[in-house]
């Protein structure tokens, strides 16, 4: 049985997030979406709200479950005996620090394969930050991220 880790800061979840975990879902037997628990930058949401709201939106995905980490992602893959992290590209610019993750975490755990999944072409400009900074000046995110998460942005930017 083939696990995918899919690790991020779902900050919150996009559906770019969504798109690379739904792929998953067709590919590989188990998927665990895993959110980083203390990143450097200050997170909108908590890692529970972040978590909440992920297991809301995987709920028709049954091979699908959620956890979160802290510290290094090899080191959290291999406690949980996974040896396959995915991560989504969205355009060329992600690539160079994606790859120079994959090679230091192949450096850290030989074992441990990094893939990459192209996202839909029509989220490849979709992120978290800039979700946030549009819901923050109040435009609309409804098409950009999945319901749950467009009402906790709603409520987290309540004037
Ligand atoms: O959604 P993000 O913020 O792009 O996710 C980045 C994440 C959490 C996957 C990455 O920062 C990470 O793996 N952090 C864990 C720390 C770690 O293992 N660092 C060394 C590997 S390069």
């Amino acid at each position: 049985m083939t696990t995918a880790l899919i690790p991020g800061s779902f900050d919150p979840p996009t559906k770019g997030h969504l798109d690379v975990i739904e792929r998953c879902v067709d590919i590989f037997d188990r998927v665990r979406v895993a959110v980083i628990a203390n990143p450097a930058k200050e997170p909108l949401f908590t890692a529970a709200q972040r978590i909440a709201l992920l297991e809301e939106c995987c709920r028709p995905w049954p091979t699908v479950d959620i956890g979160s980490f802290s510290g290094l992602l090899v080191d959290y893959a291999q406690a949980e005996g996974i040896e396959v992290i995915v991560k989504g590209l969205r355009a060329i610019t992600d690539f160079d620090y994606e790859l120079q993750m994959a090679q230091m975490n192949r450096h850290l755990a030989s074992r441990v394969v990094t893939l990459f999944v192209a996202t839909k072409p029509e989220y490849g400009y979709l992120s978290s930050s800039l979700v946030k900074q549009v819901a923050r000046l109040g435009g609309s995110v409804e098409a950009l991220v999945p319901a749950p998460a467009a009402a906790a942005l709603k409520e987290a930017f309540a004037t």
